[in-house]
């Protein structure tokens, strides 16, 4: 059974087949021509690759989408070395084609097909069914803990230095310094852009204003942000140097999602930031439902430590 890569008409055809796991509340053509527009998204053009798994007549049994994504290898004397990491999405076989280890079978394929790469460090995914699938394939899961904040009204940029327009993601990634760890994912301004992409389409599709900001700077931490499908405020990246700057630049997240009527403001937990998070007032702590990081080597010798930070930027 062969791994192949999907045509556009074959990635059209997926689209029709997977609206019910992804598509509600977007009807099946919002559904279809949201997979368009982020396929053209520019990240996602250079990035992102359909995966089929076909029997021998060539119907397709399962599909994958992968996404190259920058990560960093730090050796002994501080050097950084760029390589590839790959963020898995979009696992899906048919209802009808289900239970017969066609997703496994994919995704052992898979593997050698990433490890192609010649920097290749890598593969990542989110496992919405619980970890069991994806450790058959040699996944493992780090532990995955949200924090929810309610909105709270008030003007955004009061109490930070500077609410980010989506013109400025480049300059506030750039302002994080790489952490301290011999391997890192480190995401860039063209794959955060992909999540505002999402943003602006469910403010269309779904008639919601759009967040006026997608993120806050104070002193030299930087937050940002962006709105999902549910109506909640998603922190995509957060950079806070201390317990004031994360509760600063939270508080403009807060009031960014009070005057777009959201319904909460959640942060995936770092090791790094799960301090700071517990010491803002009213911040809930909360085993995330769904989006469980789940990683693997691709190539031999790469510890992955059970701390490794994925911010929610990381995502697919
Ligand atoms: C998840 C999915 C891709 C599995 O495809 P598949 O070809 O049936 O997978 P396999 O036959 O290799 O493995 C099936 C295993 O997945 C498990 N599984 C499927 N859905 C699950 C769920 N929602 N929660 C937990 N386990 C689930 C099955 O219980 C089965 O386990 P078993 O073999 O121990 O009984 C398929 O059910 C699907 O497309 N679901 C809808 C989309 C989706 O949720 N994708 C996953 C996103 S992370």
């Amino acid at each position: 059974m062969p791994l192949v890569l999907a045509t556009p008409a074959q990635k059209t055809e997926r689209d029709a087949l997977t609206y019910p796991a992804w598509g509600p509340p977007l009807t099946p053509a919002g559904y279809a021509a949201r997979e368009h527009r982020l396929r053209a998204h520019p990240w996602a053009r250079a990035e992102m690759r359909t995966w089929l798994l076909c029997d021998e007549q060539g119907s397709v049994l399962s599909s994958c989408e992968t996404f190259r994504t920058r990560s960093v290898l730090r050796a002994g004397d501080g050097t950084l070395t760029d390589g590839d990491s790959f963020a898995i999405a979009s696992v899906f076989t048919e209802e009808r084609l289900r239970g017969r280890g066609h997703a496994t079978r994919m995704m052992d394929l898979l593997l050698p097909e990433l490890q192609r790469a010649p920097d290749a460090h890598a593969a990542l995914l989110f496992s919405d069914v619980g970890p069991q699938l994806y450790r058959r394939s040699g996944y493992r899961e780090l532990s995955a803990w949200n924090w929810v904040l309610s909105p709270q009204p008030g003007e955004p940029g009061e109490h930070v230095d500077r609410l980010l327009g989506e013109t400025d993601l480049d300059t506030a990634l750039s302002r994080a310094c790489p952490p301290e760890r011999p391997f890192f994912l480190w995401p860039t301004a063209a794959q955060a852009d992909w999540h505002l992409e999402r943003e602006r389409i469910y403010a269309e599709q779904l008639g919601r204003p759009r967040p006026e900001a997608c993120g806050a700077t104070v002193g030299p931490s930087t937050a940002l942000w962006a709105m999902v499908k549910t109506g909640a405020l998603v922190l995509l990246w957060l950079d806070a140097r201390t317990a004031q700057d994360a509760e600063a630049l939270l508080g403009a997240a807060r009031r960014v999602a009070h005057r777009a009527g959201l319904s909460h403001v959640e942060v995936w937990e770092e090791p790094d930031t799960a301090p700071l998070l517990a010491s803002i007032p009213g911040a809930v702590r909360e085993p995330r439902d769904g989006s469980l990081p789940m990683l693997q080597p691709l190539r031999p010798g790469l510890l992955l430590s059970e701390s490794l930070p994925i911010p929610r930027v990381l995502w697919v």
